[in-house]
């Protein structure tokens, strides 16, 4: 109290008088500390923001700096945070003169260059945080930190082995993260030095070899964290020794072998992921009966035998992934008493048989992934799951072959989001129970032999963002209704509420057959794909209403008329294949505003005129306009050229005037394009997914 009360006294004295103080009975650090952090900041291009001039004393009120309040005289520096300030350079080791330090924090700047072996001989330093920076060198051998607890040097481009004293002499370590750099050979056994250590990160390295088996003997570990690493060999029995181990994870490595029935040993486990490795053999009952576990992904392995589990002691299990195995029988009955799974993702696996109907007490369910299955009988596996009324996304491809599509059943998925059931050679027509499912945001129900017309009520899925008919056999006229999707006009998404899971394996037609895994699977470009059916009519003028739609497939269909110009209003296009169809008249020069458009393809109608040389034109290939005998393009040696003044400039684009040739012109705008597109691209990989609230904007 009285300290801030003269502290204020001071700052109002200060700026009455414009004093120049360099000496302050109560705010003055001491003068080796004040030494090395003016030595650290000569080492910085820029001055720091928030830090007072050279000569100035007052130390401990410079941004970021802690002082202790051991001494009235001679406060001393304690804590250092300039994590974020965009700060460039090397790190002088000036810093390391700061001897009672004991928290740096440098995380997420622009630093670079080796690491001072000095930083790692602070006998007070208890946090060391230089995270997201861009260190390289390699580790320092000799590293005496005595009182050291976190240590982080993650996201960086360090490199070469781990093997260091670090753990020898800090016997109060309790986190340790490598993580994101470029570290290789072997886990150092003396890691099992560390004692109190309760976290180690040593995810997204080349890190090779059987893991130590002195690291099992670390009783205060919580959290490992392995993946995206090349180790290899057996999972250790004594990992059972772990007994407070929460989390850990194992995924992109290439352990092998049984997994061991250790799992009764790890109490307190709560997540254990393994995917992505070369794990065999059958589940260990251990582990499919732990009380304790919430989240197992296995997914993407070579286990097989039935999936047996028992529910009654997985009591919190919450997302169950054993994708992309070799496991085989029919669905376990007894996974439907595990009353708080969430996500179930069994795809890709040797199942059959049909979906138990006591699946339908499954009542917490959110999402169910059977895909590429042996698994039969849609009618009644529909009307099992229809039960499940929290299940919002079901994705059903590749199983339920040669069935046929229920076309009137009477069937509710009130909170259904996403529905995808491709390359199935379902038979019948888009069933009218879909019509119910007012929260669809994605529809996939493309390379089926499905038939009749597109039904208007599709246009009224208020949501809808990415609807996929491609390869079918639908007949009749695009409904125009398709032109007035609200999500689609809007470029605006209701995503579903966050704390979804990740890795959703979606097939979609555009993927030509494979698999695509979506982390995220609402960032996909939104989409209108009624390619590969027999759809004919003309493209409606309206669709300029679609100014959020990114991709609009329409080839291989029956359609005629013109290319309505408007459609350069469907601002946000990315892709747009048009071809073989029985188009006619212009390629409209408007389009040379679709700044965004990365591919164009025409070919195969019966269209006519110059394609257009301005805006993103110069970047698509001859093959995107052949077979058009009518078409004319000038320094397109595929197509006949046009006669040089057939064509006056367009005045929508005074640009084009300028530019003899177009060429300045359309690489800039390609340039522009290109980089927006790429910035766009980024943002919206960040910025949308599960993780976005209902409401926020895409951009
Ligand atoms: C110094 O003292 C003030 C007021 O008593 C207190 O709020 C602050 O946390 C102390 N700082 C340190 C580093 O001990
Ligand atoms: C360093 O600062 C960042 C930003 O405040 C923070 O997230 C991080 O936890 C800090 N590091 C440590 C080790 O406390
Ligand atoms: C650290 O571990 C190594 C081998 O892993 C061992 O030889 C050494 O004695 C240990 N050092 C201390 C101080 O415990
Ligand atoms: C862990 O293993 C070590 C030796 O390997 C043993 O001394 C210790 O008692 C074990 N701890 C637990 C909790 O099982
Ligand atoms: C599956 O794991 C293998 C390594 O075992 C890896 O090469 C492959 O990319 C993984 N596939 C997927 C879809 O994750
Ligand atoms: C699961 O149910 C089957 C019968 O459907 C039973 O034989 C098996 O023991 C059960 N497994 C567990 C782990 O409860
Ligand atoms: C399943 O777990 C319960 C509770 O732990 C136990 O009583 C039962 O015997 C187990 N069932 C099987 C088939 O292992
Ligand atoms: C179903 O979802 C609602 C709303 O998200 C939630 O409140 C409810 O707990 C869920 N039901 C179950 C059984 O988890
Ligand atoms: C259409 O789907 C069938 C399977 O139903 C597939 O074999 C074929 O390759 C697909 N054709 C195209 C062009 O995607
Ligand atoms: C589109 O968004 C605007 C406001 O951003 C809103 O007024 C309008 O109702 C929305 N249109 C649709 C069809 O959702
Ligand atoms: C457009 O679709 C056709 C098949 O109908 C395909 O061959 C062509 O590659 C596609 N064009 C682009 C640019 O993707």
């Amino acid at each position: 109290m009285e300290y801030s009360t003269s502290r204020l006294a001071f700052i109002f004295l200060a700026i009455v008088c414009k004093a120049h103080i360099t000496k302050s009975q109560y705010l003055s650090c001491n003068s080796n500390d004040l030494m090395a952090l003016n030595g650290f900041r000569k080492c910085v291009a820029s001055p720091v923001d928030g830090w007072g001039a050279n000569l100035d004393s007052e130390c401990c009120s410079w941004a970021g700096v802690t002082c202790d309040n051991s001494t009235v005289t001679q406060r001393r520096v304690i804590g250092l945070d300039l994590h974020g300030r965009g700060l460039a350079m090397e790190i002088c080791e000036s810093l390391a003169d700061l001897d009672q330090l004991s928290t740096l924090n440098l995380s997420h700047n622009n630093l670079h260059g080796f690491l001072p072996d000095k930083l790692f001989q602070m006998q007070n330093l208890e946090v060391l945080d230089l995270s997201g920076n861009k260190f390289v060198g390699s580790f320092p051998l000799h590293i005496h930190l005595p009182r050291i607890r976190i240590f982080d040097v993650s996201d960086n481009n360090l490199v070469g082995s781990l093997t260091s004293t670090i753990c020898d002499r800090s016997l109060s370590i309790e986190s340790l993260n490598f993580a994101e750099n470029r570290f290789h050979g072997e886990v150092p056994g003396n890691f099992g030095n560390c004692t109190s250590l309760q976290r180690l990160f040593l995810n997204g390295n080349s890190l090779s070899g059987s893991l130590p088996e002195r690291l099992f003997q670390l009783e205060h570990l919580r959290e490992l964290q392995f993946q995206d690493n090349g180790f290899s060999g057996l999972l250790h029995e004594r990992i059972d020794n772990l007994s407070n181990v929460v989390k850990i994870d194992l995924s992109n490595n290439l352990f092998s072998g049984v997994l061991p029935d250790v799992f009764g040993g790890l109490r307190k486990l709560e997540h254990f992921a393994a995917k992505s490795n070369k794990f065999s053999g059958q589940l260990p009952p251990s582990l499919m009966s732990s009380p304790s576990l919430s989240t197992l992904n296995l997914n993407n392995n070579t286990l097989d035998g039935c999936i047996s589990i028992n529910c009654s002691s997985m009591a919190r299990l919450t997302s169950l992934n054993l994708r992309s195995n070799l496991f085989q029988g029919a669905l376990p009955e007894n996974l439907s008493t595990c009353h708080r799974l969430n996500v179930l993702s069994l795809a890709q696996n040797h199942l059959s048989g049909v979906i138990p109907s006591s699946f339908q007490n499954l009542q917490a369910l959110t999402l169910l992934s059977l895909s590429r299955t042996k698994i039969s009988d849609l009618s009644s596996a529909l009307h099992i799951l229809q039960r499940c009324r929290n299940l919002s996304v079901l994705v059903l491809s590749e199983s339920f072959r040669d069935e046929e599509m229920l076309g009137h059943a009477d069937l509710l998925f009130p909170n259904l989001k996403a529905f995808a059931i491709g390359n199935s050679q379902l038979k019948g027509s888009i069933p009218v129970w879909l019509r119910g499912c007012k929260n669809l945001r994605l529809l996939d129900l493309s390379w089926n032999q499905l038939s009749g017309s597109i039904p208007v009520w599709i246009g009224d899925f208020r949501f809808l963002f990415y609807l996929g008919l491609g390869n079918n056999s639908f007949t009749g006229d695009i409904p125009k209704s398709l032109s007035e999707l609200p999500s689609c006009i809007n470029s605006s998404r209701s995503f579903p509420p966050a704390g979804s899971p990740s890795n959703v394996p979606l097939l979609l037609g555009r993927g030509q057959g494979r698999f695509l895994t979506y982390n995220q699977f609402w960032n996909l470009p939104s989409t209108l794909d009624l390619s590969y059916n027999k759809l004919n009519g003309p493209i409606w003028p309206s669709f300029e209403n679609l100014k959020g739609l990114q991709a609009f497939y329409l080839d291989n269909n029956e359609l005629s008329g013109n290319i309505p110009n408007s459609l350069s209003g469907m601002q946000s296009l990315e892709k747009v294949n048009l071809s073989h169809n029985g188009l006619t008249g212009e390629i409209p020069a408007s389009f040379q505003k679709l700044t965004f458009l990365s591919a164009f393809d025409a070919s195969y109608n019966k269209l006519s005129g110059a394609v257009p040389l301005g805006g993103q034109f110069s970047t698509f290939p001859d093959s995107s306009f052949e077979g058009n005998i009518g078409l004319c393009g000038s320094s397109r040696p595929s197509l006949r050229s046009c006669q040089s003044q057939a064509k006056p400039p367009s005045d929508e684009l005074p640009n084009d005037e300028a530019s003899t040739d177009g060429t300045p012109y359309s690489q800039m705008a390609f340039g522009i394009g290109a980089a927006v597109g790429f910035i766009w691209t980024v943002s919206l990989c960040f910025l949308s997914g599960w993780v976005l609230d209902k409401g926020q904007r895409r951009r």
